[in-house]
């Protein structure tokens, strides 16, 4: 694991963008896992800078880690609309290729398996992006998650709905259960960069670097993963 620490917010994602940008001009071809949330947004605004500068994303697939179940791709805080956002729309991917657990599915367990055979079929994640719940999440792997499980249902704890409420009306609308790829779905990925930018973030990434190795903590499995790297800036590490 190699940790990465940065001034700042902006600092923390013009890395994570170069990490990306290199990685795309190596590898155009490539199939990215990409998250949601306020921490990659920076990451995605660079990204879109280099692509009015050239960078190409018509080769690219994309997996998303989560959505929200009972969000159609047209509700405002869905995860689809959020990426459409702040970088499908704005960059030059195939639409075809972009792949983003459907919440509005009639059988959501349907849609897990589906959505892991589509990962497969597609060979793999090279590039996957994280960002890390307060409670030490993924995805939406809460803790508790096993380390085997791969796109499930999951039902969402209190404290990530609370953390999630702002992009609501009001807590009440916060859906309770999602869709996320799982913890080995995760971490099949062959490079991982986990994002964190904040104090609030401090003590789960302290847990996920040097605590133990426990699903009771999500994040800390990523200390078993051979290429990972940690970009995160002085406030979130402020605890290392
Ligand atoms: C959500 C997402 C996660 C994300 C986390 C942190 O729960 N499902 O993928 O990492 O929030 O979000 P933020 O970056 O807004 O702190």
């Amino acid at each position: 694991m190699e940790i990465i620490v940065t001034k700042n917010y902006d600092e923390m994602s013009q890395v994570a963008a170069d990490i990306f940008r290199k990685h795309l001009e190596k590898q155009p071809k490539t199939v990215l896992g990409l998250a949601t949330g306020s921490t990659p947004i920076g990451m995605y605004q660079k990204l879109v800078e280099y692509h009015k500068a050239g960078l190409d994303f018509s080769q690219v697939t994309s997996f998303n880690l989560d959505e929200y179940i009972g969000l159609a791709g047209d509700h405002p805080a869905s995860y689809r609309y959020f990426m459409e956002e702040q970088l499908f729309g704005l960059v030059n991917i195939n639409p075809e290729n972009i792949f983003i657990p459907n919440g509005a599915a009639e059988d959501p367990e349907a849609e897990c398996r589906d959505y892991e055979k589509r990962l497969r079929a597609a060979g793999g994640i090279d590039l996957q992006v994280l960002g890390i719940g307060t409670n030490g999440h993924i995805g939406f792997n809460e803790p508790g998650t096993p380390f085997d499980t791969t796109t499930h249902v999951v039902e969402l704890t209190a404290s990530t709905r609370e953390a999630n409420a702002r992009f609501f009306d009001s807590i009440d609308e916060v859906p309770t259960h999602a869709i996320s790829m799982g913890i080995k779905s995760i971490m099949k990925a062959r490079r991982i960069v986990l994002l964190a930018s904040g104090e609030n973030k401090a003590e789960a990434i302290a847990q996920a670097v040097k605590g133990p190795i426990t699903p009771g903590l999500p994040a800390s499995v990523l200390q078993l993963h051979p290429n990972v790297q940690f970009i995160i800036d002085e406030a979130a590490g402020r605890l290392l």
